[in-house]
């Protein structure tokens, strides 16, 4: 861990949506791949393997989420699966929504898929209803990706009553909603809320990973959906992976056997917790006429700056003073309306992951941040 001392010149990165490294359990999983090689069977999971992924994993999920293992199928990390499912359900012409501001990669998985990505305006609680109906009116999506627990980038938590909404609204005009939720069991305050799946599964596409609750590096994320979609999928994955990374996703097993995930995910929440509360303090005293929504777990907080600040050639200027910043337009996809104005948008929107640094590197770099604007 730095010393506080240290902190005032090193370079601060605000870039990287990822896992603290202290927070990666080398130990434990590599006392779970052991087990799972050297049990009587171990060579099973260094064969070619079931398609739809370890069948105890899909056993496992499939118990989590009250569905048959016939509805999951695992993949190799959650992009994996959300570019499948681009793949599978875009056709030419197809408009997709997402929340604007919106996860940079999917943006960009469901452009290369040939969808046109339409931003639907992201509030405080959610996406902004009535600009949705409005969308709606123009062209039906084929589907709307949200991610309704701590979002990224903007570390918004979609209400109760937008989620009603949005499952109201799939119902109605026939569209797929596809809910991304690997940050949802890191909520470090506040009470969980319902899945889109638990107000109505049939129009909801779940998916989710172990990159943010074990190791992003082995790649076991899943999708969680009507059977036929995951049977199509799981043809599509078997034409293009060929088989499942079983070692990793029977390590996954066995982590969650051995009791070690629940405590895992307590120390997750414990390292995690107090860098939440830094930057929600930091930017409280370092930009105080900056709204922003204040996250309750996930790794990201976000901040539009207001039209009047300095933001020209932010990026640049930032590493300058030592800070390293995402590009803003990444997070922007095209505009619902003419009069939006997406580019200037993305010049003054900054993601703040907080995960990966500490409470005084958090505050150094909001506070390196307040001098550039
Ligand atoms: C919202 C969201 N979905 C998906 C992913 C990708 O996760 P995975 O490592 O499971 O592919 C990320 C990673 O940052 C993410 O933030």
């Amino acid at each position: 861990m730095q010393s506080p001392g240290r902190v005032g010149t090193e370079q601060i990165v605000f870039t990287r949506g990822v896992p603290a490294v202290e927070a990666l359990p080398a130990h434990l999983i590599g006392e779970c791949i052991q087990a799972v090689l050297e049990a009587p069977n171990g060579w099973s999971v260094l064969q070619y393997g079931h398609n739809g992924g370890y069948l105890p994993l899909r056993q496992l999920v499939g118990e989590q989420y009250q569905v048959s293992p016939e509805q999951v199928l695992v993949g190799n990390g959650s992009l994996h699966l959300q570019d499948l499912l681009a793949a599978l359900l875009i056709k030419p012409g197809d408009v997709v929504f997402v929340e604007q501001p919106s996860y940079d990669r999917a943006i960009k998985t469901f452009r290369r898929r040939g969808a046109k990505v339409l931003g639907i305006p992201l509030e405080h609680d959610g996406v902004d209803l009535q600009a949705l109906e409005h969308a709606i009116a123009r062209q039906t999506p084929t589907f709307m990706y949200v991610i309704p627990d701590f979002q990224n980038p903007a570390g918004v938590t979609t209400s109760t009553e937008k989620r009603q909404a949005l499952v109201d609204l799939a119902e109605r005009y026939n569209f797929w909603l596809v809910e991304d939720v690997p940050y949802r069991t890191l909520r470090y305050t506040g009470t969980s809320l319902p899945l889109l799946r638990d107000l109505y599964p049939g129009r909801v596409l779940t998916l989710s990973s172990y990159s943010k609750l074990i190791s992003p590096a082995l790649r076991v994320g899943y999708l969680v959906g009507p059977t036929e979609i995951v049977k199509a999928l799981t043809k599509l994955a078997e034409e293009t992976i060929l088989a499942p990374v079983l070692p990793t996703q029977a390590a996954v097993v066995e982590f969650h056997k051995r009791g070690y995930f629940d405590t895992n995910l307590e120390s997750l929440k414990q390292l995690y917790a107090p860098r939440m509360r830094a930057i929600i303090a930091a930017l409280k005293q370092h930009l105080p006429a900056v709204p922003f929504a204040e996250p309750e777990g996930g790794f990201f907080v976000s901040i539009t700056l207001p039209e009047q600040s300095n933001h020209t050639n932010l990026l640049a200027r930032a590493q300058e003073v030592g800070l390293t910043l995402s590009n803003g337009q990444d997070f922007f996809a095209d505009a619902l309306d003419e009069q939006e104005d997406v580019a200037s948008l993305g010049a003054r929107f900054v993601r703040l992951p907080f995960c990966a640094l500490t409470p005084t590197q958090i505050e150094e770099g909001v506070r390196r941040l307040a001098t550039l604007v």
